[in-house]
């Protein structure tokens, strides 16, 4: 049944995510007219604070990191706060909760931004004070578990207090703006349907490059590694969006159905068909940068940086790879995909000496939301000396083609989905498990193989192995 929740509940309401995300998203949201007027929020979390001291918190999160541009009714979400101290392992405090909570007549939103290792104890508390019982929904952040194994024993602790259908897993990339206008790019236009194959289609490239080094999340990312860290949800999401057939409807029984079969359908990867690398001291942006290991203070093997060339294995994509990157501490921030089509298949310019390119399709999703078709045209003249032809871009950038329009969060549209219950931006039960089977078997290779990572420069595009994977079937990175 779906329904809008006129509670929201907050697990780690004292967290960086919550400081960095959650509470500058439900402001905005607020200061949009967005959130039900009788909404109230709920933050909990170990610290001993008052609601007032709370709100005082959340005032200045949202100086620091909502833009001052969207710093509107800041008073009038803080209203909305309130907080009740809870130790997630032990019951106690829940009754606290449910009593501050009260009657949630048209239905509760839960959100846990904590450690997953709290989750189970965290469902049994919320059982404990009857807060899973009624219109109750819950979204769960990542990293949910570290392996397939882990992972079931999470969902499977969730499930036992909900459905699938009031289980909402995020995965931020998810809300970001361009990643939906991928769908719309593939299945609101004609046009690239018919050529979006191994027929036309020549390999893919997914990179996540970002220029942060470790930040303040030593433990967490050292035991995690940016497989685990990034590949393992948000670039194979990309990857399921760029991939799956088209879905019946936007809607997300049909989406996530066509995810999952490209989920399945990745070939298990070769010795071959991965790259792993940590950083050392660098520069970045021209700044003086130390090394991974100077950072973490210790020696460790964990990889910040990590190349794959993979495979769906179905109709569609056969021999089609998809090469994918993403690394700490690399030149510049960026996020795109590119899709590479092939050559022409017989050029009437060769005997006037012009040459081809094929043509490419690059999806910029961050930091610049753009569209951008390499088409190759003419070269204006006369040709005396030979016709020449020249790839020039077709550029959409998102923030002219929607000038005025509000650039959001991605946390905004998915906790405003999260209370208004649609889950088709969340990850399914399946999907997560589908993701785990394939980087299981990338770390199990690993181990087998001895495989660590090697070392790269910060400030550089990785190993110079990364290249080499690519360069190897003809390849080159696109924008290096
Ligand atoms: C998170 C990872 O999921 O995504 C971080 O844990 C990473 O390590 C972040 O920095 C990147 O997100 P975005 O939106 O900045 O690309």
């Amino acid at each position: 049944m779906s329904f809008t929740a006129d509670r929201l509940l907050l697990f780690g309401a004292t967290g960086d995510l919550a400081q960095r995300m959650l509470l500058p998203s439900l402001c905005a949201l607020d200061a949009d007219g967005l959130l039900a007027e009788d909404l109230k929020i709920v933050g909990t979390a170990r610290s001993d604070l008052s609601t007032q001291a709370y709100r005082n918190f959340a005032r200045e999160a949202l100086e620091k990191y909502l833009p001052e541009n969207r710093r509107t009714g800041v008073d009038h979400f803080l209203g909305r706060l309130h907080y009740v101290p809870v130790d997630a392992t032990t019951v106690e405090g829940y009754d606290e909760l449910a009593k501050e909570i009260g009657d949630y007549g048209n239905g509760l939103a839960i959100f846990l931004s904590t450690a997953p290792s709290l989750f189970e104890a965290t469902i049994s508390g919320l059982q404990h004070a009857g807060l899973t019982e009624g219109n109750v929904r819950i979204g769960l952040e990542k990293p949910l578990g570290t392996d397939l194994g882990s992972s079931c024993e999470i969902n499977d602790a969730v499930a036992r207090a909900f459905p699938e259908d009031r289980i909402f897993r995020i995965d931020h990339y998810l809300g970001k703006e361009t990643v939906q206008n991928l769908l719309a790019l593939r299945f609101a236009n004609l046009l690239f349907e018919p050529v979006w194959n191994a027929r036309y289609i020549d390999h893919v490239q997914i990179t996540v490059a970002e220029t942060v080094g470790l930040e303040s999340r030593v433990a967490y990312y050292d035991d995690s590694g940016a497989l685990r860290d990034m590949v393992q949800n948000h670039m194979l999401q990309l990857l399921a969006l760029v991939a799956m057939e088209p879905p019946t409807s936007f809607d997300a029984t049909a989406v996530r159905d066509e995810k999952v079969k490209v989920l399945r359908a990745l070939r298990p990867v070769g010795r071959d068909e991965t790259v792993t690398g940590q950083y050392r001291a660098g520069a970045v942006n021209g700044a003086a940068v130390p090394g991974y290991d100077e950072e973490l203070g210790k020696d460790s093997d964990t990889e910040t940086f990590v190349a794959i060339k993979a495979h769906v294995d179905n109709w569609r994509w056969k021999g089609v790879p998809f090469y994918m990157r993403t690394g700490k501490r690399l030149p510049e921030r960026v996020t795109e995909i590119v899709v590479q089509f092939r050559c022409i298949p017989h050029s009437i310019f060769e005997g006037r000496g012009a040459t081809t390119q094929p043509n490419r399709l690059v999806i910029g999703i961050q930091p610049e939301e753009n569209i951008q078709l390499t088409m190759m045209a003419k070269v204006p003249g006369l040709d005396r000396e030979g016709l020449r032809l020249r790839p020039v871009p077709l550029d959409i950038a998102m923030d002219d083609a929607f000038s005025g329009a509000v650039r959001r969060i991605a946390y905004e549209r998915l906790l405003l989905d999260l209370v208004e219950g649609d889950q088709t931006l969340f990850v399914r039960r399946d999907e997560v498990e589908a993701q785990w089977e394939w980087i299981d078997a990338i770390r199990k290779l690993w181990v087998d193989a001895d495989i660590k990572p090697k070392t790269y420069g910060a400030g550089s595009w990785g190993p110079s192995a990364a290249i080499a994977l690519a360069e190897r079937d003809g390849v080159s990175w696109h924008d290096e």
